[in-house]
């Protein structure tokens, strides 16, 4: 499915029904004609809007289509696999704007939801993950600076990340976390 298209998302909350954990992985750092700007002097408008409709318009529709099918009893979470280059406060290296910048306009989407939740829905905890980088088609092109002991399997990733979730309290609603579980300046 495209997770992008609103008709397409509505179809999949019907066909959902209540949902106790709602984990959004997709996003994009590249495409066959383009990766991740080195300098302004790349940026692409087309480029930019494709990183903002995988990385940041998903988690709005999600939100929108399945804010009456999370789950009342007990923690029910709402997460959405961001990127620590998605923190403002942590960007020390500049590049990579419109990944980083389409990551910062979902963590924005996931903290304004958790506000309107805590007030509608209580029991739902409403998180941005970071995964630490992982061996996938994702990261493969940036791998070889990364140390192999900072090169997690996916296996090991989805391991952590579902520690984290299964660990959340709804009190953790609009938070920033790491795969270790630790918290993420915004
Ligand atoms: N890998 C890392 O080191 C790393 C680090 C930080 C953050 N992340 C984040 O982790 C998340 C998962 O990335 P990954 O490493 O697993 O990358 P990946 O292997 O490239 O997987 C990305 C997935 O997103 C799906 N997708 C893209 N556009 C979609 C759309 N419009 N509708 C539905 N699905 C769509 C892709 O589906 P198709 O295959 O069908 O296109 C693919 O399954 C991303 O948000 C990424 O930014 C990854």
């Amino acid at each position: 499915m495209d997770l992008a298209e609103e008709s397409q998302v509505a179809e999949l909350a019907n066909f959902a029904g209540t949902t106790d954990w709602l984990i959004n992985s997709a996003g994009v750092l590249y495409t066959a004609e383009r990766g991740p700007e080195k300098s302004i002097r790349n940026f692409d408008p087309d480029f930019y809007l494709h990183n903002m409709r995988i990385n940041a318009l998903p988690t709005l529709l999600l939100a929108k289509h399945f804010n009456r099918r999370l789950g009342r009893e007990g923690t029910s979470v709402f997460a959405t696999i961001s990127a620590r280059v998605g923190s403002i406060d942590d960007n020390r290296l500049g590049g990579w704007t419109s990944y980083r910048s389409s990551k910062a306009a979902l963590n924005m989407a996931l903290k304004n939801i958790s506000i309107e939740w805590s007030r509608t829905a209580g029991n739902v905890a409403v998180v941005a993950l970071h995964p630490g980088t992982t061996d996938t088609a994702l990261s493969e092109p940036f791998q070889a600076a990364v140390k192999p002991e900072k090169l997690f399997s996916p296996k090991k990733t989805a391991g952590l990340l579902v520690d984290v979730i299964a660990g959340l309290a709804p009190e953790q609603s609009g938070q920033f976390l790491a795969y270790d579980g630790t918290q993420i300046p915004w």
